[in-house]
């Protein structure tokens, strides 16, 4: 892979330690990293540190005579395939958003604006963060195309409790790997995906569920994420960590994710429902656990809602995908699906295959679209089945 170079500017705040965490994945990711520090960051971490983790030497004096004859912000601002202000404090964002270029720092991102991404990750005080004038600035920079990674809420350094912690160093991480490789032809849109099992109770302690992972549903949600759309994930119980970056939502029975879904479907542009829904649930549930009274249990369960289908009634313009977990008759049955619940596409897999499906990290599927075309994927990573999916999208789209 092509060498990237990461411009990382750090700005005075408490989270400064924070930063070297950021370049410190990115060395180890191969990267090539340089630091300007302002003179307030270079107060809480010497530029020392800075140094020895990125192997470059810190810029901080923008008068400083230069080794070779250049000029150090524009050659820096030539040189960045990203830079990314970490932590952004609302000095930086303030300035920047104003015109004001006084030190190596606020020039550099003048004079790379319109090259490269220009990414703010900010960390304050809440009171400061919410300060409209704050705010203000940063409307104004996302409106000139500045990217931010919103600050997490959490037990600030000063004791306040609220927004404004510096967001997780792994999604900063992630999020510059992902606006550096990743396409983005999903940027502005929302996308919805439900993953994993729904479970149907039978009594307090017990209930019916299915060999569902999520993983699937998972990858989608990752994949979506990392081509910029805005995600929301509607997750049964699995083991999987919820991903970085999108709006999590856990779910249990087949209603609760109907209600989690309808909520969210207007407002989706693409809806992706890879869980693996219970179809039945008991007639009558139990409130009390159930003895062993008899030799024999009979429940019986009746129909549940079938959540896609209800959305393939309603839908607008959204694009609809479904997945069809089959046995037998792969192709035919996952026909069936796609004109039943009026879906634009439906991704089939044949659950008997000994190498793919459920709980595996791979899968071999066949996509199916409602325009008749069929696209036959071999076995490959469940990222790299979303990431042909979305392929798919993005051409019915353009
Ligand atoms: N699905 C759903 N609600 C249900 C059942 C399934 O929304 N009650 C969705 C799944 O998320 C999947 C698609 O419908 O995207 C097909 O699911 P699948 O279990 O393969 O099919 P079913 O419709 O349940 O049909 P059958 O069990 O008869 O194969």
């Amino acid at each position: 892979m092509e060498v990237k170079n990461v411009v990382i500017g750090v700005s005075g705040g408490i989270a400064v330690y924070k930063a070297l965490d950021v370049i410190s994945r990115l060395k180890k990711a191969d990267f090539g990293v340089d630091v300007i520090m302002t003179n307030s960051a270079s107060k809480f971490v010497t530029p020392l540190s800075f140094q020895s983790l990125s192997g470059n030497k810190v810029i901080n004096d923008m008068f400083e005579e230069p080794k070779s004859w250049e000029i150090q912000h524009i050659s820096l601002a030539k040189k960045a395939d990203i830079l990314v202000v970490v932590p952004a404090t609302a000095n930086i964002i303030g300035k920047v958003a104003n015109g004001i270029a006084d030190d190596m720092l606020s020039t550099t991102i003048m004079a790379a604006y319109g090259r490269c991404p220009i990414v703010f990750a900010p960390a304050m005080n809440t009171n400061m963060y919410k300060n409209p004038i704050v705010q203000n600035n940063i409307k104004k920079l996302k409106d000139y195309g500045y990217i931010f990674i919103e600050p997490e809420k959490g037990r600030l350094a000063c004791g306040d409790v609220g927004e404004g912690k510096l967001a997780d160093t792994e999604l900063i991480y992630e999020n510059i790997k992902s606006l550096l490789y990743n396409k983005r032809d999903l940027a502005g849109k929302k996308v919805m995906v439900t993953a994993g099992p729904t479970i149907a109770p039978i009594d307090p302690v017990r209930f019916i569920t299915n060999h569902s992972t999520g993983k699937m549903g998972y990858a989608i949600a990752e994949e979506a994420r990392d081509r910029g759309a805005e995600v929301t994930l509607i997750s049964g119980e699995t083991s999987l960590k919820p991903p970085f970056g999108v709006d999590f939502i856990k779910v249990s029975t087949n209603s609760e994710m109907m209600e989690k879904v309808l909520e969210k479907f207007s407002g989706s542009d693409i809806v992706i429902k890879s869980a693996a829904v219970a179809d039945y649930k008991a007639k009558n549930y139990s409130e009390l656990k159930i003895k062993k009274a008899s030799d024999n249990l009979n429940i019986e369960f009746v129909k549940d809602n079938d959540i896609l289908k209800k959305l393939g009634e309603i839908k607008k313009h959204q694009i609809l995908v479904g997945f069809a977990a089959e046995s037998n008759d792969l192709i035919e049955n996952a026909y069936g699906k796609l004109t039943r619940k009026n879906l634009d596409y439906i991704v089939a897999n044949d659950i008997l295959s000994k190498d793919a499906g459920f709980a595996s990290d791979e899968n071999r599927v066949v996509i199916l679209g409602s325009d008749g075309s069929k696209l036959e994927l071999d076995k490959m990573s469940k990222r790299k089945v979303a990431e042909n999916l979305f392929d798919l999208l993005s051409k019915k789209r353009s």
